[in-house]
């Protein structure tokens, strides 16, 4: 999956190569130092020797610093979605939403400069702890949306010890800036019936990116009456947070109140910030109750930490209203926007209480049936709870949507004609990214090769979304037609990274599975699909003409993923990040000789998808152009000339490979890889796995090949690729099933079950069943087989834990890895839903 994150945990290896990296830097240094002392002699030598070679090697540092700047350029074709596309008035439903994944509870504009809000909370006793970001490790769970409309709608529930959290927000359009929305934050004992109820807090905030436009009105020492503010893009607004209630109906509840407000001291710090201003002297006391201590916030009323000059100096502002109270009770937070109120909002009625309550109910219903009418789970017959599941993968996936901007590192292809010129990362320009993200707690940020699966699920649901999703994507093209598989973008995202992982290597490629949702557009009609993609597809063209030409392998029609680890000692089998499958095992050596199975397979469908899409607009240059490279590609004979081995009998990669390695413990230098006989020699490389499956995967073959049978072989058979949970990433009996990649880095794709491969393979087999040939009814069998364990094993996981799961163990089922993980197995409910 190619994740900063998951390389982090392999460190010690990514810390030597950068320890290599520095160590090859540093002579160099020196050596220019020392020119300068050598003085006059130097300026002799430097003409008559350094002069001519300079000049020579002159021409190939030009190219590279052209290579450099083509790099962070961005593309010239005009842009895929219409401009302004963001702004509250070309698309006002779309302009707030909760698009902070990686908070538990938050919305903000889709704008460079957006207006933020969010929540934190914090139960009072021993050790009161701030909850505010999802994090692995902080005790908070399960949580996840319940329902999400992707729009204007959604509830939430979160578990936090004792405390029992539902969050909900509703917008209500109107104006001309991105209309009203309320929220009601509700929190409830996790068992009823405790003894001593406790104290929470929950924290309102507002924050500006870089403007100020903020003015609170005081009503009572620390409690706001309401804020209220103004920028270009929402005109006039209030915020108003009302005062707590019994969860369920209006009787009042005692409320404590602080405030506090600053500039914005960087979003990333905002946990920080109010942390450190806690203090324990205040007092809850509501009549008639003895009176019990709480950590509250300082109640500043003016401005605080300005600059020299009393101004913020555009760092925007923060400002946090603090309500403590008694579990159980409800708050609501009514955002009004001027232009909603003036154009008939206000004689609806404020969005609070009951009418609030209303809205909630209708929207909930408005989904229910929407979910129906849209997957028909419960008219397949499947049962509420996994009717259940399914609402809340969709929510989940649709909860985790984030809007992003900032500036990605890239660093420059440097290989030119044999020799690597230094060049350092170099700031891409700032852009705007619409995206659901992998997790909300780890991987909070756009990540290319998930997208294309997330926008199978997006595009049934709201195919508006996807088609916004995809414009951004494609807005980040490169002059030479390169995407960045990991994006990220503004100070947010950027705190989750460690530094030397920020960097995109502009020579890599990703699986463009963005060409998945592009052919399921092609095949359903809505004209606003190809109206997008009539737009969208000089981009399209130039992001696969950039794979093709880029990944071109050793042979014609051959494909090799750019970027593999080199061969460290400590590796077992250097990492394929770019292939999104990280540490498959591929060849042992690495070598410009490998041909890559799985991207050949990828580079096929783009090729295939690209001239559906060219026939289809009538752009017969790209059919003339492409037309050819495409039938090649689907060509099954040269499939099997590079890729059939017959000694293993499936399809494989093919390298200068040894089965002969293993991990030894060396002290003191800990696991170091040892290769046996017989020697690397090039060959096919024995990994049965998902690799394997490929031209399958991708219905690539013909109903009637001969591969067919084989390929349904590996995958039935329960030694290789069966489990009861789902297909295995690496066949049970390959010798790298379940093995360590280093002393740090343990297994990732080498035996776990993982959804996205599990869909496509799922689509095959449907696809497979459907068409005569010899292996139809063994393929609509498997089919219906694996979706039940498939299916049968996330249910049972999410109704253990809460949560969905990054990967699956092939021998108990048990989630692994990260959560939530609503990117990509949210594509089980497309497997309930039988939609390949
Ligand atoms: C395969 O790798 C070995 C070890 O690095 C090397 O000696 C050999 O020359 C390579 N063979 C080919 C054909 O590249």
């Amino acid at each position: 999956m190619a994740r900063g994150e998951r390389r982090r945990r392999g460190a010690p290896t990514d810390g030597a190569r950068v320890a290599e990296g520095a160590a090859r830097g540093g002579p160099a240094r020196r050596e220019s130092r020392g020119g300068v002392a050598r003085g006059t002699v130097a300026a002799a030598v430097l003409v008559i020797v350094v002069l001519p070679l300079a000049l020579t090697l002159s021409g190939s540092w030009l190219l590279a610093w052209h290579r450099a700047r083509r790099a962070v350029t961005l593309h010239s074709a005009p842009p895929a979605l219409p401009p302004d596309s963001s702004s509250p008035a070309v698309t006002p439903d779309l302009f707030w939403g909760t698009y902070r994944p990686h908070v538990y509870f938050g919305m903000k504009t889709r704008s460079p400069q957006p207006l933020l809000t969010g929540l934190m909370w914090a139960q009072h006793g021993t050790t009161p702890k701030l909850r505010h970001t999802c994090e692995q490790g902080d005790g908070v769970g399960p949580y996840g949306w319940e329902f999400h409309d992707g729009l204007s709608f959604g509830r939430q529930h979160i578990q936090d010890g004792a405390l029992r959290l539902t969050t909900e927000f509703v917008k209500r359009p109107g104006g001309q800036h991105g209309g009203d929305w309320s929220w009601r934050v509700t929190v409830e004992p996790q068992a009823s019936g405790t003894s001593a109820l406790p104290l929470v807090s929950l924290f309102f905030y507002v924050a500006t990116d870089g403007k100020e436009v903020l003015v609170p009105e005081v009503e009572a020492k620390g409690q706001l009456k309401f804020i209220s503010g103004h920028s270009s893009e929402l005109g006039d607004f209030r915020f108003t947070l009302l005062a707590p209630t019994s969860p369920g109906n209006t009787t009042p509840k005692y409320g404590s109140y602080n405030v506090f407000w600053s500039s914005n001291p960087g979003l990333p710090l905002l946990t920080e910030m109010v942390k450190s201003r806690l203090n324990g002297w205040f007092q809850h006391r509501p009549p008639g109750a003895s009176p019990e201590r709480y950590l509250g916030l300082p109640g500043s009323l003016k401005w605080e930490d300005r600059g020299p000059n009393g101004q913020g100096q555009g760092q925007g502002q923060f400002l946090i209203q603090q309500v403590t109270v008694k579990v159980p009770f409800s708050v609501e937070l009514v955002f009004e926007s001027g232009s909603a109120q003036a154009g008939g909002n206000q004689a609806l009625g404020q969005l609070a209480g009951s009418l609030l309550t209303q809205a909630l109910e209708s929207h909930a219903e408005a989904f229910r049936e929407r979910f129906e009418k849209t997957f028909q789970l419960q008219k397949k017959g499947l049962s509420p709870e996994e009717q259940a599941l399914g609402q809340a993968a969709l929510s989940g996936l649709l909860g985790g949507i984030g809007y992003f901007y900032g500036q990605g590192l890239v660093l420059p292809d440097m290989k030119v004609e044999g020799s690597e010129q230094k060049v350092a990362p170099a700031l891409f320009p700032p852009v705007p990214l619409f995206t659901a993200v992998p997790s909300r707690s780890f991987f909070p940020r756009g990540f290319l090769w998930d997208e294309g699966f997330h926008q199978l699920l997006v595009q049934r649901w709201d195919p508006r979304l996807t088609r916004e999703a995809l414009g951004h994507w494609l807005g980040l093209l490169n002059a030479d037609g390169w995407i960045g598989r990991e994006q990220v973008l503004g100070d947010e995202a950027r705190v989750r990274v460690p530094p030397e992982f920020l960097v995109q290597r502009a020579a890599h490629a990703n699986p463009p599975t963005l060409l998945l949702p592009v052919a399921h557009m092609l095949e359903g009609n809505d004209p606003a699909d190809l109206a997008f993609l009539r737009r969208a597809f000089p981009r399209l063209h130039a992001w696969f003409s950039w794979l093709h030409q880029s990944q071109a392998g050793p042979v014609p029609l051959s494909y090799r993923w750019r970027g593999r680890d080199s061969a460290l000692p400590t590796l077992l089998n250097p990492k394929t990040l770019p292939s999104g499958l990280d540490d498959y095992p591929r060849a042992s050596h690495p070598s410009a000789t490998e041909r890559h199975l799985d991207l050949r397979c990828w580079v096929a469908l783009g090729a295939r998808v690209l001239v559906q899409l060219a026939e289809q607009l009538g752009e017969a240059e790209a059919v003339a152009e492409l037309g050819p490279l495409a039938a090649s590609l689907g060509a099954e004979e040269i499939l099997d000339e590079l890729h059939w081995a017959p000694e293993l009998g499936v399809f494989a990669d093919f390298g200068n490979h040894t089965k002969a390695v293993h991990l030894k413990p060396r002290p003191p230098h800990g696991l170091v890889r040892v290769v046996g006989r017989p020697h690397p020699r090039l060959q096919y490389v024995d990994a049965l796995g998902y690799v394997s499956l490929f031209p399958l995967l991708l219905r690539l073959l013909d109903p009637h090949s001969s591969r067919l049978g084989p390929l349904l072989d590996v995958l039935a058979d329960s030694r290789h690729l069966w489990s009861p949970f789902g297909l295995r990433s690496l066949a049970a009996s390959s010798p790298f099933y379940g093995q360590r990649n280093s002393e740090h880095d343990p297994p990732y794709w080498r035996g776990a079950v993982w959804l996205n491969v599990n869909y496509l393979a799922l689509g095959a087999l449907h696809h497979y069943g459907h068409l005569k040939g010899p292996h139809q009814a063994r393929a609509a069998k498997l089919h219906s087989e694996l979706r039940a364990n498939v299916v049968g094993n996330v249910l049972r996981q999410y109704q253990a834990t809460g949560f969905l799961w990054e990967q699956y163990s092939d021998r108990d089922g048990r989630g692994m890895g990260c959560r939530p993980f609503q990117g990509w197995t949210s594509l089980v409910l497309l497997a309930m839903a039988e939609d390949y």
